[in-house]
């Protein structure tokens, strides 16, 4: 006991002794995320409304095996990304367990079945849109500043990483939602596609100018070839054409929207990852990434898994490392780690303009 607390103090020495030097190099990298239910990772469960995945089986393969609003069976993109920083998974911005020296880690502000636009998702009621995803941030850092002080607290912001993801809400949760939706009846299909970058357009603007210098900015998935798409709108197991063309209308938008706005500021700034690419690998060939299918979700009923909701009552795969869908929407635990790995290292076909490990090699040298 004598000896440990001897040795303990003496660790105390060294670190003070290493001083501002090693708080400098070895401060944690802050974490932001944004988005909708394929990064929410539990503030739904602090809301009055029906996107939520906090009863099981959600979770069953998470470290707890209990739901936490992740829309996984365990871990989702943004807990994968937290492990590559080396820093605790971030708590949602909503839980009251977020005080003190836990805002430094960041939070996560996204919330399920939110899109670009005020009218996505408004079957769910009561969800936080995009806009006050932003308030919220603002907020956070007010009480960062209370903790730490403006100029450390704008410091942190600067150098954290940020991820948004959202988009697909504003196809599969509006445009596409009921046959002649209100959009649908507004746009045609290009010309919403074009409305909704320059919607995002601003949203990232908003981003900028509230501190964030490096942002990963993911666009849609497969949205035609998700199990629930594959029950409601196809015949023979193939993808659906409108969502796919939708999909393949707005990538490269955004990857151009994003080129645009890097070189307006002057910088790398915001960084495309290519969900869709990174998805088709394993929506057309699954076996090469270890997976049975990627047709039929590991958890819900109907043609393939892929009507109504993921409950106790839906039918459950026994092994989720077979399965690239978790649930009807929602890429398993192991898809999510494969999406990770390739933002990690994948090449500018899927990471435009760098991917994220030569984000942080070039970051850790400035
Ligand atoms: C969403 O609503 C907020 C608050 O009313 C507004 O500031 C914002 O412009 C709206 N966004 C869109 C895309 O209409
Ligand atoms: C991405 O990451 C890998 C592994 O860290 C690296 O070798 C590669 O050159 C990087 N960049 C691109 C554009 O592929």
């Amino acid at each position: 006991m004598a000896s440990s607390l001897v040795f303990s103090s003496w660790i105390i020495l060294m670190v003070m002794a290493l001083g501002t030097f090693s708080t400098q190099t070895e401060a944690a990298r802050a974490f932001f995320v944004f988005g909708d239910s394929l990064v929410d990772n539990g503030n739904n469960n602090y809301l009055a409304t029906t996107a939520r995945a906090d009863s099981p089986p959600y979770g069953v393969d998470f470290p707890t095996h209990r739901p936490t609003g992740r829309f996984s069976n365990g871990l989702n993109i943004p807990d994968f990304i937290s492990q590559q920083l080396g820093t605790d998974l971030l708590l949602p911005y909503l839980s009251p367990q977020l005080t003190g020296q836990r805002l430094l880690v960041g939070a996560n502000f996204a919330s399920a079945g939110i899109g670009i636009l005020n009218d996505t998702g408004v079957q769910f009621i009561n969800i936080i849109r995009m806009f006050s995803q932003l308030d919220n941030f603002e907020q956070y850092q007010r009480r960062l500043t209370a903790l730490v002080g403006a100029q450390r607290a704008k410091q942190l912001v600067n150098q954290a990483l940020v991820l948004i993801t959202v988009g697909g809400n504003d196809f599969v949760n509006n445009y596409y939602l009921v046959p002649f939706s209100a959009r649908s009846r507004q746009f045609s299909l290009p010309n919403y596609v074009k409305y909704l970058i320059f919607e995002y357009e601003k949203l990232l603007q908003r981003l900028y100018d509230l501190g964030a210098r490096r942002v990963l900015v993911t666009g849609t998935g497969p949205l035609g070839c998700v199990p629930a798409e594959l029950a409601m709108r196809s015949t023979n197991g193939q993808c659906s054409v409108e969502l796919q063309r939708a999909a393949a209308l707005y990538n490269p938008q955004l990857v151009q929207m994003i080129q645009n706005l890097n070189s307006k500021l002057g910088s790398d700034i915001f960084i495309a990852a290519n969900t869709q690419i990174m998805h088709n690998d394993f929506v057309n060939n699954p076996q090469a990434f270890g997976f049975s299918t990627s047709k039929v979700a590991c958890c819900g009923q109907g043609p393939y898994n892929g009507l109504g909701l993921c409950t106790v009552a839906s039918n459950l795969c026994s092994n989720r490392d077979q399965y690239a869908f978790w649930d009807a929407f929602h890429p398993s635990e192991k898809a999510n780690r494969i999406i990770v790995q390739q933002i990690m290292s994948g090449t500018n076909a899927v990471m435009y303009p760098m991917n994220l490990s030569t984000i942080l090699d070039m970051d850790s040298r400035t």
